[in-house]
This record gives C-alpha cells, sequence and structure tokens, in this order.
C-alpha cells in the first residue's frame, strides 16, 4: 500500500518521522512544492520522499495535515477519492468564530468526508502536540496510544495495522458520531481524549 502525508508541517513532520524510524516509505507534500522539502526529507531520510499535492493524492493511504480550512483544498486536487483512506489529523482549536460557525455543530470529521467523496475517513493522529507524538521515552513493552475512529471498520482496522507497524497502541473507537466524538474539537471545546498521552503497558 502507498502512503502519503499532506502538510510537513509540525504534524505531518512528526508522522513522517513515524515513518522513517521504521523505514516505511512515504511521499510528504506541501503547498509549495516538493523543491521546498529537500532538506526536511534529508533530515527524515531516505525513506519519505517529497512529492507534489497531485502526486500524493495517487496514494492509497492519505494522511492530511494541513489546517482544517485547508482541506477543501487539497480535496479538489484529485478527482476521484473513491476507495481511498484518508486518514483526517486535524483540529478545529484555532477556527475564527465565523468558521466555527460555517460548522454549524457538524463533526470536523463528517465535513472532511463530505469534501473527500467517496473516500474512507479514518480520524486519527490528532489528539497529541506535534511534539508528543510517538517521542514517548523508550520503555520496555510501552507504546503510545493513538486514537482511530471512522464509518468504515475496514478502513479504521487498515489504518491501526498501519499505526502498530509504527510503534503506537492503536484504540478503535468505532463510529465518528458514536465512539469517535471525544477525538473532536466539539464547539471550540477539545473532546475528552485530545491531550492525553496514554501508553499500552506490555
Ligand atoms: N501542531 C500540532 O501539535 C497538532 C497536533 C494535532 C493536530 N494538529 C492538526 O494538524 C494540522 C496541521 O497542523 P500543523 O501544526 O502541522 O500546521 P503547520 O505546522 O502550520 O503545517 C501546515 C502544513 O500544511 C500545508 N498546507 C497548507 N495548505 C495546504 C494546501 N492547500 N495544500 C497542501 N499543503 C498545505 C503547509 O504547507 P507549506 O509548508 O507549504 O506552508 C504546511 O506544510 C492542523 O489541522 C492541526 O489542527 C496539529
Amino acid at each position: 500500500m502507498k502512503y502519503a502525508i499532506i502538510g510537513s508541517g509540525k504534524i505531518g513532520t512528526a508522522i513522517a518521522r513515524a515513518f522513517s524510524r521504521n523505514n516505511i516509505e512515504v511521499a510528504i507534500a506541501n503547498s509549495r512544492g516538493p523543491e521546498t522539502l529537500a532538506s526536511l526529507t534529508k533530515d527524515l531520510g531516505s525513506s519519505v520522499h517529497p512529492q507534489s499535492v497531485q502526486e500524493a493524492c495517487t496514494a492509497e493511504m492519505v494522511f492530511l495535515a494541513v489546517p482544517f480550512p485547508a482541506h477543501k483544498d487539497v480535496a479538489k486536487m484529485f478527482s476521484n477519492w473513491n476507495g481511498k483512506i484518508v486518514v483526517d489529523t486535524m483540529n478545529t482549536l484555532d477556527l475564527s468564530l465565523k468558521q466555527r460557525e460555517e460548522l454549524g455543530g457538524i463533526l470536523s470529521s463528517k465535513v472532511v468526508a463530505k469534501a473527500f467523496s467517496g473516500a474512507r475517513v479514518v480520524k486519527g493522529f490528532n489528539h497529541l502536540p506535534a511534539e508528543q507524538l510517538g517521542t514517548n521515552p523508550s520503555i520496555q513493552g510501552q507504546r503510545q496510544t493513538v486514537f482511530l475512529s471512522s464509518n468504515d471498520v475496514d478502513a479504521s482496522a487498515t489504518v491501526a495495522a498501519v499505526a502498530t507497524q509504527l510503534g503506537f497502541a492503536p484504540v478503535e473507537l468505532g463510529k465518528l458520531s458514536e465512539g469517535g466524538t471525544p477525538l473532536h474539537v466539539v464547539g471550540g471545546k477539545p473532546g475528552g481524549l485530545l491531550f492525553q498521552n496514554l501508553v499500552k503497558l506490555g
């Protein structure tokens, strides 16, 4: 399976670093083009490949690591999202009042699913500050938890398998508007699972 990360900022880099640490090939893209990613990919190593956003969109699993308002622009960069897995790492903590009102109380991941029509959206890798994601001290047998939520059981399981390969302990929460709600910012307030840096023992 081909993996790509769109967004090379704090959270995109943290996820790319997890791929790199585990020597799993991944593409990374940003708004300014692959030529601006040379120093980052040099730092991350040979398993992380700079690409254009259009190329990155051809991956089967795309991690969306852009500011929430930019997701619509990314969605328009590709014509057919059918069947692809889109991992929504975005939070809506920084939205303006107007942008929050536009959400109209709908979960942000549902707005993302609408924009990426046909894609199987999995919410996840969004619950920690980038500097904490994947950076817990290595203590024997302990793995950092990542929470995943999706309306598509198979997509959730597929992302969980990747999370395991990346060294995390995935916890699948079920549907977006059921178990997944605490993984969202709702009404401007972080859900109960945001900022919880938990580990699985053994
Ligand atoms: N930072 C955290 O600790 C953290 C934690 C959890 C979740 N998140 C979520 O992760 C997302 C990214 O946050 P961040 O802190 O990583 O932001 P960031 O450091 O500002 O990076 C944003 C990245 O998105 C890219 N981008 C913006 N618009 C784009 C577009 N239309 N097409 C392609 N790439 C585009 C930017 O490209 P350029 O580099 O070319 O400008 C940049 O690489 C946000 O939704 C945030 O809520 C962040």
